[in-house]
């Protein structure tokens, strides 16, 4: 064709990327790949070895060395072995090396884009462009932030071996999201890449070689899904931070239940992309182009549910079908081509099998007139409308270049159905109305909105979900949290073992005359449900006693149907959240007035338990302590960041929703508060267990409570036996998050049993912490555990 007719015609000619040197890289490694263990590559403990292809041509690219239990567990050893030096180092050694290592990823980019497009099939243009650019940026920030380490983080240390379990659609950028903070804050690493894509992970061990890092620093261990397993349930293994489908995700929050890892979830989205009729609709629809056909769909935050306001639908599916027919599907490392190949044969059948649910559920299917290659795995551009929201395509994660399209008539419509998802990862708001916008972001159970904008990540600015899309960040300072403790919190003493609770409750005939002896009975209390005290469905009490064993009082013993109230009470009291900080402050600091005033009484009592001595300190500490949270609740705020777009990232600190909290025991009433009030004074719910040696002090609270102007509902407290209150509220599924500081089966066991829902869990490990010191019984790490974060991001310009 000659140029003149090229003019006329305006076709795309071939535009291939020269993929000479990945090739001339597989060929130097002889195509076939060990483990990367202790700064060497080690064969696999059991000679296995698997083949990654390219999903573009089906062509096998490489033999991968299938990880055991045994190379797991040296990656491991090497990983320990070179702890202590690691975190020995000072701040600016580790800093220097993730320099090293940003600036050897810019060296290498195109060897390791191309390597990224062949073995998974994006588009070049992607992987060039956005993937192994954000890799070096994320290096960059991270090699700030362990500089800064010490003046920021004083307090903290390492959480020591992490391993990490990494998914294929964005390959080597999880791994920098993963390996970049983890070795800042003096973490060492064992990294499980995805079996479809490990090669960049394995590029990358040669960068960590070429930087110069310490042996055993970063260990990269291939292998499927039992790799990742025996990865998981290794017990010298401090943490996990997981990226990939909600059901693993699920698996492993089970098997890390009974160890002291520390666990962040990365997981599944549905995320809503929601037009309104103001919008700018072209520009809403190169939006939605980057939302669901960017990495053919495989991406966890993709806009993959449509919801537009019905006054603009018809014409905003004309013109996405328009713009549809334009995206060019085809060999991935062409440089035009919009939408690359799906990763794996197994995920082109589950995206097959789900669309087609989703017309048997009665959607109806558009597909733009495109001709697929004839070899790889591909799956064209698809539009999915007239979808229920019922419907399988409309609450399940396609993780593929499907869109499915639902309208909506009012702003509160279009939240509710957006919300209308067990996940909360992501979504996108498009309106000329700024004030519509934020007010619409703000109601969505999402970790990022994105404003007018979608698909932007920056290393400044934390990433991940709400809900069953896990918990955790990347990225920001939040996302440092994650791989460090408090140092103290560390090396805190364990708690002795509880006892047993009764397995059911059981009605002692005999009660009144075995206790024929004793004083009196000082009182019988309530629980206190939705602002009122309640009788406990039961009808049962339990005894409290003295230290010395003398009987104090009884206290209800609650059951699941209590909880159960108590969860609906809190669920009701949408107010509390809904007030501004400044109210919460208010009420906060006035519960603080009215517990001085019952404050000798209220000693009285406690001292019964704990002796005077502990009693006159737990009331002037819990005084003090609902002061602090009161001084809190309108400083804890979030920060602006500034990425390096032309956005600004809102970053809001967020109550979770409704919390359950179990209450230690070894200070009755200061334990309580301290945990009840910096989860309230965030603007949380709250479904509190009391110390189950003496839950009668909160009685005297409830009249607290009452007259400080909290309103009913938004804390809500129900006595009883610990472990039998802990398993309602941690399979609760309206409960988002579970606080539980008892010992270590309790720790244990509100681990295991909040899978159900992915609520979060935050346990004391079965440590004793000391409640009288303010320095580690409150502020910031208590605030951080009662709120997520939120990222908004705007625009700017024109
Ligand atoms: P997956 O969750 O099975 O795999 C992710 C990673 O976990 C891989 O490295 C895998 O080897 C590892 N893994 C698998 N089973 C494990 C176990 N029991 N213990 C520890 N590690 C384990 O995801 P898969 O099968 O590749 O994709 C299935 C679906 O999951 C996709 O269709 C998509 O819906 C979703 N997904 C979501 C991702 C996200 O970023 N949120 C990423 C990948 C998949």
């Amino acid at each position: 064709m000659s140029i003149a007719e090229k003019f006329v015609s305006m076709e795309y000619g071939p535009a291939p990327e020269d993929s000479k040197e990945a090739a001339a890289w597989l060929e130097r490694h002889g195509y076939r790949f060990q483990h990367f263990i202790g700064g060497r590559w080690q064969a696999p403990a059991a000679g296995e070895y698997f083949d990654t292809v390219d999903p573009s041509n089906g062509e096998k690219l490489a033999s991968i060395a299938q990880g055991s239990a045994a190379d797991v567990d040296a990656a491991v050893k090497a990983a320990r072995a070179a702890s202590s030096e690691w975190r020995a180092l000072t701040p600016h050694a580790r800093a220097r090396y993730l320099y090293a290592i940003a600036r050897l990823v810019q060296k290498h980019s195109r060897l390791l884009a191309v390597l990224e497009t062949m073995d998974n099939g994006k588009p070049i243009r992607e992987s060039r462009d956005i993937d192994i650019p954000l890799v070096a940026r994320h290096f960059y920030h991270h090699a700030g932030w362990a500089q800064l380490l010490d003046q920021e983080f004083p307090e903290y240390v390492p959480c020591g071996v992490v391993g990490q379990i990494i998914p294929w659609n964005f390959p080597l950028l999880m791994l920098a999201w993963k390996i970049a903070p983890a070795l800042a804050t003096g973490n060492t690493v064992v990294l499980k890449p995805a079996e479809f894509t490990p090669l960049t992970a394995l590029a990358f061990a040669g960068i960590c070689q070429e930087a110069g890092l310490p042996a055993g620093v970063v260990n990269i261990v291939t292998g499927d899904g039992a790799t990742g397993e025996a990865l998981v349930k290794h017990s010298d293994v401090d943490k996990i931070a997981f990226t990939g489908s909600t059901e693993v995700g699920r698996a492993i929050r089970a098997a890390t239940a009974t160890s002291h890892k520390r666990l962040s979830l990365e997981l599944g989205g549905k995320s809503p992309f929601i037009v309104f009729e103001d919008t700018d609709l072209d520009s809403t629809v190169e939006g939605l182009v980057d939302g669901i056909w960017f990495n053919q769909g495989q991406v966890c935050c993709a806009g993959s549910r449509l919801l537009m306001q019905e006054s603009i639908a018809e014409v905003l599916i004309a013109k996405i079908q328009d713009r549809m027919s334009t995206l060019r599907i085809g060999a991935p490392l062409d440089k035009a081509i919009d939408i690359g190949a799906i990763v794996a044969r197994v995920q082109l059948d589950r995206i097959r099998k789900l669309v087609d649910q989703g017309v048997a559920d009665g959607a109806t299917c558009w597909q733009p007139q495109v001709t697929l290659p004839a070899r790889g795995f591909y799956y064209p551009p698809t539009l999915l409308s007239n979808v229920h929201p019922t419907s399988i395509v409309a609450q399940q994660e396609i993780f593929g270049p499907v869109l499915a399209a639902m309208t909506f008539r009012t702003p509160a419509e279009a939240v509710e159905l957006a919300n209308n998802t067990a996940y909360g990862l992501a979504a996108c708001v498009w309106s000329e109305s700024i004030n519509v916008a934020l007010h619409v972001a703000a109601q969505l159970k999402a970790g990022v909105v994105w404003v007018n904008c979608t698909n932007l990540f920056d290393a400044s600015c934390g990433f991940g979900g709400y809900r069953e899309s896990g918990y955790g960040r990347e990225g920001g300072r939040e996302g440092l949290l994650e791989y460090m403790e408090p140092a103290w919190f560390k090396n805190a003493p364990a708690l002795p073992a509880e006892k047993q609770a009764p397995p059911e409750p059981e009605l002692d005939e005999d009660r009144t005359a075995s206790d024929a002896n004793t004083p009196p009975i000082d009182r019988t209390i309530k629980l206190y449900i939705g602002g009122k005290q309640a009788r406990p469905d039961s009808g049962y009490s339990m005894e409290v006693h003295a230290a010395d064993g003398r009987l104090l009082g009884e206290a209800p013993l609650g059951n699941r149907k209590d909880i159960r109230n108590a969860v609906e009470a809190a669920r009701k009291a949408t107010s509390w959240a809904k007030a501004t900080a400044h109210n919460r402050a208010q009420v906060l600091y006035y519960c603080a007035e009215n517990l001085s005033q019952r404050s000798d009484e209220i000693a009285h009592r406690l001292a019964a338990v704990v002796g005077e001595k502990q009693a006159a300190a737990e009331l002037d500490l819990s005084i003090e302590r609902i002061f602090s949270y009161a001084a809190w609740a309108d400083k804890f705020d979030g920060a602006v960041h500034n990425p390096p777009f032309r956005n600004v990232a809102i970053a809001m600190n967020e109550a979770i929703g409704t919390v359950g909290v179990i209450c230690p025991r070894e200070a009755p009433l200061l334990g309580f508060l301290s945990l009840v009030m910096p989860a309230l004074a965030v603007g949380n719910t709250v479904i509190a267990v009391p110390s189950e040696a003496y839950p009668l002090i909160t009685g005297d609270l409830y009249q607290v409570f009452d007259t400080s102007d909290l309103p009913g509902g938004a804390l809500n407290v129900v006595t009883g036996y610990t472990s039998q209150l802990l398993k309602t509220l941690a399979e609760h599924d309206d409960v988002d998050a579970i606080w539980c500081f008892g010992d270590g089966a309790n720790a244990a066991a509100a681990k295991a049993m909040s899978v159900g829902n992915l609520k979060q869990v935050w346990t004391n490990e079965g440590r004793a912490i000391d409640w009288f010191n303010p320095k580690l019984a409150e502020g910031r790490w208590f605030l951080e555990h009662a709120t997520q974060v939120k990222n908004i991001w705007v625009p700017y310009g024109e």
